[in-house]
């Protein structure tokens, strides 16, 4: 055989050889690569499924009763912070009827705070505060609008702003405490929170009333001079 043509033939047989361990190792490298994935996808499984142990095990924890528990700590907290600011407000606001309407309603806060520790008793719990950030939120920004506006001509209706807001609150956590006890069956419970209700819904429409027929024209009468 000639030189040139051997040297040929050595050069093939090597470069098939090349191809064939390239061939291999690529094998390898993608069986390697597949193995990675599938323990990547079972440890997001497994992380998946620890996730969802942790939840079912919260859910079975938790019931609506406890969380009946916990609205009622929580309007607690809330209308015993509004029995505390309303003087405040009582003493900014100007118009006598809006003066009135204020402090007969803190009466009857006092009244729903008993109420409310009527209902702790029902449930033979001992009546505790929950910390409530809505209604601190609230108070906190009727605070600072008293700073505002409360040697001012809109005061009276700054502090029914302020007001109506509080009812809101108390009409919405009212309104799904009643369901709360409704679905468990606490007829006595939803007997005094529908009385309660009752009294925040009317202290809300009287807020209406005195905004529209006067504190909210003599406001803007003023600006109108
Ligand atoms: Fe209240
Ligand atoms: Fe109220």
């Amino acid at each position: 055989m000639a030189t040139a043509e051997k040297s040929s033939k050595e050069n093939k047989s090597s470069r098939t050889a090349a191809k064939k361990t390239a061939r291999a190792s690529g094998t390898k490298s993608a069986a390697a690569s597949t193995d990675a994935r599938r323990k990547r996808a079972q440890a997001v499984a497994s992380k998946s499924a620890a996730k969802k142990a942790t939840r079912v095990s919260a859910k079975d924890d938790k019931s609506l009763s406890d969380l009946f528990e916990h609205a009622l700590g929580d309007i607690y907290y809330a209308e015993k912070k509004i029995y505390k600011s309303l003087p405040k407000m009582i003493k900014a606001a100007d118009h006598p009827e809006l003066v009135q309407a204020l402090t007969s309603h803190r009466e009857e806060t006092a009244g729903q705070i008993e109420k409310l520790e009527a209902i702790f008793e029902l449930l033979g719990k001992r009546a505790k505060a929950e910390k409530c950030d809505a209604i601190d939120g609230i108070l906190e920004e009727s605070e600072s609008l008293l700073e505002d506006f409360g040697s001012s001509v809109a005061a009276d209706a700054a502090i029914i702003f302020s007001c109506q807001a509080i009812e809101h609150y108390e009409i919405t956590r009212y309104g799904s405490m009643r369901a709360f006890a409704d679905a468990l069956g606490m007829d006595e419970a939803k007997q005094h929170i529908d009385d309660i209700l009752a009294q925040e819904k009317a202290a809300d429409a009287s807020l209406t009333e005195l905004a529209e027929d006067s504190v909210n024209a003599a406001a803007s009468d003023y600006d109108e001079e």
